[in-house]
């Protein structure tokens, strides 16, 4: 690696390692902490950074030419070397006017709005009742996250079920008590090769032959593809077949017409709020120096505390009912981004990219893993997202939720000290050495970082924006580690052993392999 930046971020890191983070924490100034956005302020205060690490981070993502990366991506440059193509997830909402393809993109979006006003409208030839999307991955995560957060706002049309795994007992429990006439089957894949997919596919339209007849089922199928040869194979209609773009990848496209059934289900105006609150997150990531630019800063701390510090995990704790799927929508988003070790930039890696991202929603996850969060030695970012109108119009109960999240943050700071156990089990009369060996089980290191990401209001525009600045967040990070965040190489393997092994296990021969494989195989072969 030829960056002469990293040596300095790797000398501001040993002098923050060697810092009390309870003392960095008690900024003199709170303001360079509390990072703004659109709909959004990230608190980054709790975190083992400061003003010179992150002046050292600044002067890499110079070295790295960020800035450029950023006008790049917007102008629809190769942003994505090793299947040279653009990255147009952007686009989706509104940039890009005038360049050919977004053009395309634009007039492919309007023939899936027709639709969701159509279906909205009871124009399918049946009364839609339910969507059954069936996806996975991006084509999956995106639409079920979003659904979680916004459905709400559906004062009328469908619901939406998910089916994704291969697992049949997912679609078995998506269809149950459902009417097949009233259902909509939207089939959602890039690619119209993946496995699971392609089985649930099968699955579906097999129940709605089984229950409408061979023509009124297929008045029940449509279909989002980059393949819509493949999809029209299956049984979609023409008119029913929404492309998407190869340069959106998966993980970036539930603004595509892969968020199809949330365009139907929510509506026009919701949907339009959603983009919305994207494009001003856009303007933001485009148009702000670095210094001020959230998705930017956020990406340089992760560089530094994961790569600079070594943290090798992050934990999203989302303080919200309705964003409990994002923990999983993020883990897909960074760690199919940025779990690589091919260096895209000549200067070569600075270290261990992507984090493992994991998480879940609070304030269950203080009923199940906060205690290694607290007293276990293992290291992680820790990251609360939740928004000021929690609990919604319950306000004694969202006080509850930000009580706790802000609790977590400040206990995982502060920490309790052997000696401050032991002055808390003297108060309750508790003294000598079983007192003694308690308070030595109750102490807590403390110095444990977070950061704390605040939505205004859990609205469309806010989700949002959120789930841009991640995106921007994720491309940034990408650019300072030198990789390519948007190819994903490494899922292609799995899928071709996958294969092999489904022979094996029917009863093929399982040819050259590892003695547990072989074993497990002759074990389950039927
Ligand atoms: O295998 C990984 C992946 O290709 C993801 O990148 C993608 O979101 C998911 O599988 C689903 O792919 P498709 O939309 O082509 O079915």
């Amino acid at each position: 690696m030829s960056l002469s930046g990293w040596k300095q971020v790797e000398t501001e890191a040993a002098r923050i390692a060697a810092t009390d983070l309870r003392t960095l924490a008690n900024r003199a100034d709170l303001a360079p902490f509390i990072w703004t956005a659109p709909h959004i302020e990230a608190d980054v205060a709790k975190q083992p950074i400061d003003a010179r690490a992150m002046a050292a981070m600044q002067a890499l993502a110079v070295e790295r030419r960020l800035e450029d990366k950023i006008k790049s991506l917007f102008a629809a440059g190769i942003v994505n070397a090793s299947e040279h193509r653009p990255a147009l997830h952007w686009a989706l909402r509104g940039g890009g006017k005038g360049i050919p393809a977004v053009d395309v993109m634009n007039r492919e979006a309007e023939k899936a709005s027709a639709f969701a006003d159509l279906g909205r409208k009871g124009g399918l030839g049946f009364p839609l009742k339910t969507i059954l999307h069936i996806g996975i991955g991006g084509s999956d995560l995106g639409p079920r996250l979003i659904w979680d957060a916004l459905r709400d706002y559906a004062s009328t049309g469908p619901d939406i079920r998910f089916v994704a795994n291969v697992d049949p007992e997912d679609f078995r429990e998506a269809t149950a008590h459902l009417e097949p006439a009233t259902t909509l089957v939207l089939v959602v894949s890039k690619s119209f090769k993946t496995p699971e997919t392609a089985s649930n596919a099968q699955l579906a339209r097999d129940w709605l032959v089984e229950h409408l007849g061979e023509k009124q089922a297929n008045d029940h199928l449509a279909a989002v593809s980059s393949a819509p040869d493949k999809a029209k194979a299956w049984g979609a209609g023409d008119d029913r077949i929404f492309p998407m773009d190869e340069a959106v990848g998966g993980r970036y496209s539930v603004w595509s017409a892969v968020g199809l059934s949330l365009q139907i289900a929510l509506g026009a105006e919701r949907w339009t709020q959603f983009l919305a609150g994207a494009a001003e997150m856009d303007a933001h990531f485009r148009d702000t120096p670095l210094a001020q630019n959230t998705p930017a800063r956020l990406a340089m701390m992760d560089v530094f505390l994961h790569t600079a510090l070594g943290i090798p995990n992050r934990t999203v704790l989302a303080y919200a009912h309705r964003l409990r799927k994002l923990p999983d929508f993020l883990q897909q988003l960074e760690m199919e981004s940025n779990g690589k070790n091919a260096a895209d930039d000549a200067a070569g890696l600075v270290g261990p990219t992507a984090p493992m991202v994991w998480g879940s929603v609070g304030t269950l996850g203080q009923h199940s893993f906060h205690q290694l969060l607290h007293q276990g030695m293992r290291q992680t970012a820790i990251e609360f997202v939740a928004s000021r109108d929690a609990g919604g119009g319950d306000w004694t109960r969202g006080r509850a939720l930000l009580a706790n999240a802000f609790a977590q943050a400040e206990g995982l700071l502060a920490g309790r000290s052997t000696a401050e156990a032991s002055k808390q089990l003297a108060e309750q009369g508790k003294t000598g050495p079983k007192a003694d060996d308690q308070a030595r089980h109750m102490d807590m290191p403390g110095n444990r970082g977070s950061t704390t990401v605040l939505l205004e209001a859990l609205t469309p525009e806010a989700v949002g924006a959120l789930i841009a600045l991640y995106e921007h967040r994720t491309f940034a990070a990408g650019i300072l580690w030198g990789i390519n965040p948007f190819d994903q190489w490494g899922v292609e393997r799995g899928k071709v052993l996958a294969e092999e092994l489904d022979k094996a296990l029917a009863g093929g021969d399982p040819g050259k392999r590892d003695p547990s494989t072989l074993r497990l195989v002759q074990r389950t072969r039927r």
